[in-house]
């Protein structure tokens, strides 16, 4: 007997998904910065657009469908989402303030901590986007190096080093 291959056509109803798309198309232009979240990377008509909740290694969209998310936040999520340890760290600091007009000493620990995993860390720099450290990365080699050029590939966010070379490029520096 032939093997038979069909597509599965159980597909789940995203209509939440859509509409907080079309409200989202109206004020966000783009609807997210970060190219791997939006819905271009996704199947059109079939994928969620938007995810509400996270639990371990599982998510929810505003449809309530339950997903396994194998990209886990894009990758930064190795412990899962919700995990109690990091969640009643965060929960605690908030009885404290989380932001401050000074340094933290959490900043030093993070930094140690970061140094001993990382032996090789001559030094370690805190920053808040992807964006920012691959901005600063580059700064970091063209200062070092005395050399211009920079060879890269897949997304990078929204600098200038990168975004100029791409079809996003209108408003760039065009002295780079
Ligand atoms: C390789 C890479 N570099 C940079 C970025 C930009 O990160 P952010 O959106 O945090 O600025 C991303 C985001 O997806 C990325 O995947």
């Amino acid at each position: 007997m032939p093997n038979k291959i069909a597509f599965n056509d159980n597909y789940p109803n995203i209509s939440q998904s859509d509409e907080w798309y079309m409200r989202a198309l109206k004020v966000q232009k783009p609807v997210t910065q970060t190219l791997a979240k939006g819905p271009g990377q996704f199947s059109k008509g079939v994928s969620p657009k938007y995810l509400v909740k996270g639990k371990g290694s599982h998510v929810w969209d505003v449809d309530g469908n339950e997903y396994i998310d194998f990209n886990a936040a894009i990758g930064p999520l190795s412990l899962g989402y919700a995990y109690p340890a990091v969640d009643n760290a965060i929960k605690a600091q908030l009885e404290d303030g989380i932001s401050f007009s000074l340094m933290h000493p959490f900043e030093v620990e993070l930094a140690e901590l970061i140094q001993q995993v990382i032996p090789n860390a001559e030094a370690v720099k805190i920053a808040k986007t992807g964006a920012d450290v691959c901005s600063a990365a580059v700064r970091v080699a063209r200062a070092f190096t005395g050399r211009n050029k920079i060879f890269c590939c897949g997304y990078h966010g929204w600098h200038d080093w990168y975004i100029g070379i791409t079809s996003r490029y209108t408003g760039h520096d065009l002295h780079l």
